[in-house]
């Protein structure tokens, strides 16, 4: 029988590289187990999607229930799991509406249509992303990204659209006026490479959007629903948006995404003018309701403790490899480490330790685990981290 490698080869397009460990037959908690017999520590968490491990027996009992009942209705019906979770929503972090997607970048799309119909009867149009960022791959979200590397060849893109060079306060004050909609940010960049948002362009943007009147997303579909130890990461920066979206963790594992803001701005998107087929699914949603429960009562404490012990562990590596480690960065259980080169290799050997971690912006290696990571996995992490980093030194 042909390698299941070589049948994906000949069956699906060639856009994923796949990690070298096999072809997965199990993930249970913080492990993933594949074909070739071998256990792997998850310290990437289905890039941020798994934030209470694999197979967590509190999401598959809420699917379970929920599929008893129905499966997808449509948004012509009235679905209690929708409501709920968009309660809950409300409870854990004060806004006040929900709009509900499949994914990131559909609510990235959502969130640039809400903000030009939230002004549509001033003319403002403009869209405005932050460099260095990253907010999908469909066409709105590549219109206010700026790397190459999900661009080239595929524009045009969407018009009066663009992107903010750098953070420096007096470039953001060059790139916005009283034309600009909405700057689009996220607290801490994750494919960018675990970059948090400066504090002087938190203060820049806050007094700009007074002068000019436009609105602040914050894109928190990696960073948000507990993973960087607040149910939203802009909490730590003082960042005080007036959108936001995610997505990822809060599915459960399941696709679903959401744009949430005030009743005021929710209001610019009056019936029928913005829609989804799938979006806020039963199955999802309910799946969504046990993440956020677990992560309000639990998860999220544990993600600001392990995340200080990670954190602090990886610095005193830092001062002690100075030539191999540039910098530590990222709040929580979302870390980044820059390597001054090599970072592949480190990846390479924690596999070889049974650890999955990935890389992403160059040199830098990214963490997202589980939040239900316990100490006797950090170490494990850390142990990796250390022996990689001793025999490149
Ligand atoms: C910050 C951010 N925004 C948007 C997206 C796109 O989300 P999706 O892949 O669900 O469309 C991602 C995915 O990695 C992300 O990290």
């Amino acid at each position: 029988m042909t390698k299941l490698v070589e049948r994906e080869k000949s069956a699906l397009f060639p856009t994923y590289d796949r990690l070298p460990i096999g072809a997965v037959t199990k993930a249970e908690g913080v492990y993933i187990t594949t074909d070739t017999g071998k256990s792997y520590l998850d310290a990437i968490a289905g890039l941020g999607v798994n934030a209470l491990g694999h197979s967590h027996p509190a999401i598959i009992e809420a699917i379970r229930e929920q599929a008893s009942k129905y499966l997808h209705l449509s948004n012509l019906y009235l679905q209690e799991p929708q409501v709920v979770l968009a309660e809950k929503l409300e409870r854990v972090s004060g806004w006040e509406r929900t709009f509900f997607t499949n994914s990131g970048t559909e609510a990235n799309e959502g969130a640039i249509k809400l903000v030009r119909k939230f002004f549509s009867s001033e003319s403002k149009t403009e869209v405005l992303g932050i460099a260095n960022g990253f907010h999908g791959r469909t066409y709105g979200a590549l219109s206010i990204m700026d790397k190459p590397k999900y661009r080239e060849h595929f524009g045009p893109f969407v018009s009066d659209a663009g992107v903010i060079a750098s953070y420096d306060p007096n470039v953001v004050a060059e790139a916005v006026s009283s034309r600009t909609a909405a700057v689009f940010v996220e607290p801490i960049q994750g494919e960018g490479g675990i970059i948090e948002i400066p504090e002087d362009f938190v203060d820049a943007l806050h007094e700009l959007r007074e002068r000019h009147n436009f609105l602040i997303v914050a894109d928190e579909i990696q960073s948000g629903i507990g993973r960087t130890g607040r149910f939203f990461a802009y909490e730590h920066y003082g960042l005080k948006p007036d959108v936001v979206v995610c997505a990822k963790a809060i599915g459960g594992g399941l696709p679903l995404g959401a744009i949430l803001t005030k009743k005021e701005t929710a209001d610019a998107l009056k019936s029928g003018v913005h829609g989804t087929t799938f979006g806020g699914n039963a199955l999802a949603c309910a799946a969504g309701s046990v993440v956020i429960d677990l992560i309000e009562k639990t998860y999220m404490d544990n993600a600001a403790h392990q995340g200080e012990y990670l954190m602090k562990s990886l610095e005193a590596l830092r001062e002690k490899h100075p030539n191999s480690i540039r910098d530590v960065r990222g709040k929580g259980l979302m870390a980044g480490v820059e390597f001054t080169a090599n970072a592949r290799q480190v990846q390479q050997r924690l596999f070889e330790r049974n650890i999955i971690t990935n890389v992403t912006a160059g040199e830098v290696l990214r963490m997202l685990p589980p939040l239900i990571f316990e100490r006797k996995h950090t170490d494990d992490l850390l142990d990796g981290i250390r022996e990689a980093v001793e025999t490149m030194d």
